[in-house]
């Protein structure tokens, strides 16, 4: 995401109001000026026409100056190579994505930091700069402002969107939940029903004997599917979209769009933007406030039906916290980060995971005989325990995310003036974010071979050893890590597995570079068109 700081935006906000506040005056003065008062006295009408003319002019003098100072301020002019590449999108010429030309600078940068002047923003894929950030250095890093104001219609306080007291208190009740026994076979055995009785009978509807059958959009089916297991998960209630015949739910179209518009916030050049046309009621903005209003109108029947039907003894997320929390806004913004952490991230790997197969039918082939070696013959779905002896499983999962992870870069604020560990110096309020897409390419830290395919990378001896989060922080690192990792790495190793022990899922148009949609998370720009071929028939799947 481009979140563009601007500090004095609330500055801008106030002159802009002031100046149509002024105009607005001069047109009632200008175009109704034959009142009953100003008729009966001329001096009066003088009077309101100049001091409309005084206040226009003023306004528009201030307007001027300020977009003057934001300008300046912005370095909006900024003819460096970087910038001039950047403000004219030349780059465009050569990479697909704005990501992959970052990569590109990154690795041809000798500290491994960028500063792209006009956006105010210095990146980094510098490991000893992430770890000063995200561990070393965590409270001068917080998520700051201006993030929290983009998302804050969306998330309000929930955990993605706070920092302080409002994070410590949600971040050691999250760890508690998502850290018991108890809720990760609860989360195992909804993923494992919702793989057996709505993944694959879908897909043994549109496989066929070859690959010449229907194509399948396998980006939405894993969206449904990550969206069905998170409200599972989070509400313990099943919204059902993975049932292709039914149409998206409400809440899942709502959610997509406000997550969707959220985003586009941070592409605005300026903060002002979407501010004013929020405070119009127009555009975008319009439709964002319809959005969540549909969001919070569901969220609040969750709650009231969890309150109707007691939720005392279930073993849901939002159960658990209503045993604590009975302020319905803060349980609603918990549970609406929750599915947000849940959702598009799952689905965005999985996504990433069947295209790379299809250009690599080797390394399909290594899953299916770790797969044979660890499963009993007839089994059927793999135990808990199973998964964790999935150790090329992991690696291939792994090396997905370091070429494709699903939240491509973070951003931070600076509370005061620091300098990183490479020697940049960050000013306070500076953004400062680190690159995970970029870093997961960088010679330096990957070795010569960094755009291969190898989840050989990723064991020793057979056995899968994790790297530095600070190498590798797709699940970002230090103090605010991920709590859902272990989680979502159980549910994206259930899927694949299933899925390559009964099917061959090719991508309609394999090879080549993937173009990313704007969003929250890495999102393939028009799906992921698959065909699916059946490897074994499959008579004990029923829906
Ligand atoms: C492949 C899947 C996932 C990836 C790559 C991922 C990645 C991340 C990243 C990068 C962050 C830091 C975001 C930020 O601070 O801006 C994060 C935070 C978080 N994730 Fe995940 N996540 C995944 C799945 C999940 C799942 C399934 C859950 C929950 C069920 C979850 C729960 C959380 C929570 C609660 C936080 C907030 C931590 C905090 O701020 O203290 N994540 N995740």
């Amino acid at each position: 995401m481009h979140l563009a700081h601007h500090s004095n935006s609330c500055f801008l906000l106030c002159i802009v109001i002031f100046s149509l506040f002024s105009i607005s005056h001069l047109g009632i003065k200008v175009f109704f000026p034959l009142t009953m008062e100003s008729q009966v006295n001329p001096l009066l009408q003088f009077l309101q026409v100049s001091i409309g003319y005084f206040l226009f002019s003023f306004a528009i003098a201030f307007s001027i100056f300020s977009l003057l100072l934001f300008f300046l301020r912005h370095k909006f002019w900024c003819t460096c190579d970087i910038c001039h590449c950047y403000l004219t999108s030349s780059w465009r010429k050569e990479f697909t994505n704005l990501v992959d030309w970052y990569a590109h600078l990154l690795r041809n940068s000798p500290s491994q930091t960028i500063h792209i002047h006009v956006l105010g923003n210095i990146i980094t894929a510098n490991p000893r700069n992430v770890e000063y950030m995200l561990k070393t250095k965590f409270l001068n890093y917080p998520k700051g402002k201006p993030f929290s104001m983009i998302l804050g219609d969306l998330l309000g306080d929930g955990i993605f969107n706070v920092d302080g007291d409002l994070w410590t208190f949600q971040r050691k009740m999250a760890s508690l939940e998502l850290g018991s026994m108890s809720i990760r076979s609860y989360a195992f055995n909804n993923v494992k029903n919702e793989i057996k009785f709505r993944l694959l009978p879908l897909l043994s509807s549109i496989a066929q004997e070859d690959f010449r059958g229907t194509n399948l959009d396998l980006q939405d089916v894993f969206r449904r599917f990550s969206f069905d297991n998170i409200c599972k998960f989070s509400f313990g209630l099943d919204p059902g979209c993975l049932e292709l015949s039914l149409p998206l739910s409400h809440f899942a179209l709502s959610f997509d769009l406000a997550t969707k518009l959220s985003a586009e916030r941070a592409l605005a050049a300026s903060p002002l933007i979407w501010k004013i046309k929020r405070l119009l009621d127009i555009g975008t903005e319009r439709k964002l406030k319809k959005a969540i209003e549909n969001i919070d109108v569901l969220a609040r029947e969750v709650i009231r039906q969890k309150r109707k039907l007691g939720y005392s003894n279930h073993q849901d997320l939002l159960s658990r916290f209503m045993g604590i929390i009975n302020n319905e806004k803060y349980l609603r913004d918990i549970v609406i980060s929750f599915i947000l952490a849940g959702r598009d991230t799952v689905a965005s790997v999985l996504t990433s995971i069947f295209w790379l197969l299809t250009s690599h039918p080797d390394v399909e082939l290594r899953i299916r005989e770790e797969l044979s070696r660890i499963m009993q013959q007839d089994q059927e779905f793999l135990t808990f325990e199973q998964i964790n002896q999935m150790h090329y499983l992991n690696a291939v999962i792994h090396e997905s995310m370091r070429l494709y992870p699903p939240v491509q870069f973070d951003s931070k604020f600076a509370s005061e003036n620091d300098a990183l560990p490479d020697g940049t110096f960050v000013a306070k309020n500076a953004r400062v974010t680190y690159h995970v897409y970029a870093m997961g390419r960088m010679e330096n830290i990957w070795g010569q071979d960094y755009m291969d395919f190898k989840p050989e990378r990723w064991l020793k001896n057979g056995i899968f050893f994790q790297e530095s989060p600070f190498k590798y922080p797709v699940f970002q690192g230090g103090v605010r890590v991920c709590l859902g990792k272990e989680m979502a790495l159980m549910e994206m190793k259930c899927v694949v597995a299933s899925m390559v022990q009964h099917f061959d899922v090719r991508a309609v148009a394999a090879g080549g570079d993937i173009m990313f949609d704007p969003g929250l998370t890495a999102t393939v720009k028009g799906g992921l068109p698959v065909v699916v071929r059946w490897r074994r028939c499959l008579l004990n799947f029923s829906s």
